[in-house]
């Protein structure tokens, strides 16, 4: 039950939201946090929305979401409040190789193709939604097995929303729970103990890798990461409405190459949304193309590992 402030009683049941989320407020709150972070709670999220700015209304000494709505509306510090709230809202939930198939398809199939296109042009990857790392860890980790780092140059750029995401992307700590799908012996190959329950990603990887904060619902931040040959967005269109969703899209479509790749999580798809990318089958993963390109990027064939290349350095390890 809501107090006369908007404050329940009953407020340390675990779970509980401590403030109430009337209609009004709900309305205002889920709007503009559409429209500022693409992510859409409907109806069934309300009070998982409730839940997560609770603890910021607290923290910002205000006495209803009401209240907190006006904050971000209008307080002169409003960028500092957007912030700790998307960093409040970010779902940390990765793992290193998660999806193999579309790493293994980069490394067998997509990489070889741009390489015959132009070795010395960089193969250039954007991990749009990074979290904390392990998904541009684990691009790099496939391209390095497959020899491609020692063959020709790769840039990763990997963005967040959340600068706390960003931030933890770059130390490149990780415990157990990330490399419950990683084989073992790519994690002996390729990673260092970094003290109690902690390993690194060795630099061989690391050093390919730019971080930076991007937000998928404005378009002047990602749009020239969008020209990256290779897009990797996956599980956070989950989290968006599909209007945000086909207008990051659009985005995509205007600017990816000609035979630019995109690859969504497994539970995400866009043919019902009716935007301008069609899927295409590469190896065993399934990918958004330009339309018209389908049976183009299909005929693509996996370059064999250790095929020799000319001019290839030794490989290094750090
Ligand atoms: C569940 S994680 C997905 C991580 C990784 N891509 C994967 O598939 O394992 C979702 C991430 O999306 C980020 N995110 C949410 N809204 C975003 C936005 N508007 N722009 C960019 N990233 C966003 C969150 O901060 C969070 O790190």
């Amino acid at each position: 039950m809501a107090g006369s402030n908007g404050r329940r009683s009953g407020s340390f049941e675990f779970g509980a939201a401590l403030f109430a989320l009337p209609d009004s407020a709900f309305y205002l709150l889920r709007d503009i946090i559409a429209e500022r972070t693409g992510i859409f709670f409907d109806e069934a999220k309300r009070s998982l929305l409730a839940d997560k700015v609770s603890e910021l209304v607290t923290a910002n000494g205000l006495s209803s979401i009401l209240d907190y709505y006006y904050l971000l509306r209008y307080d002169s510090a409003s960028d500092e409040h957007w912030t700790a709230l998307i960093n409040r809202l970010s779902v940390p939930e990765t793992f290193f190789w998660r999806q193999p198939e579309q790493f293994e398809a980069l490394a067998s199939i997509v990489a070889g193709a741009y390489y015959a296109i132009d070795p010395r042009r960089p193969l250039r990857i954007w991990s749009a939604a990074c979290c904390t790392g392990e998904e541009p860890v684990s691009i790099a980790l496939a391209l390095a097995n497959a020899g491609w780092l020692d063959r020709m140059p790769i840039e990763i750029r990997a963005t967040d929303a959340s600068p706390a995401m960003v931030d933890r992307a770059k130390d490149a700590l990780y415990g157990e729970r990330s490399f419950r799908q990683l084989p073992v012996g790519l994690r002996s190959e390729y990673f260092e103990s970094a003290g109690p329950d902690r390993w690194r990603p060795r630099t061989v990887l690391t050093r390919i890798i730019r971080y930076g904060v991007a937000n998928l619902a404005r378009r002047s931040e990602f749009e020239d990461l969008a020209e990256s040959d290779v897009i990797f967005c996956r599980n956070v269109f989950i989290y968006f409405g599909d209007e945000t969703i086909k207008q990051v899209v659009r985005v995509f479509s205007e600017r990816m190459p000609t035979d630019g790749c995109l690859f969504l999580g497994a539970s995400e798809s866009l043919t019902r949304l009716g935007v301008d990318l069609e899927l295409a089958e590469i190896g065993n993963a399934f990918t958004y193309v330009k339309e018209g390109r389908r049976q183009i990027v299909e005929r693509w064939r996996p370059t064999p590992v250790g095929t020799p290349v000319a001019g290839a350095r030794p490989r290094e390890r750090s």
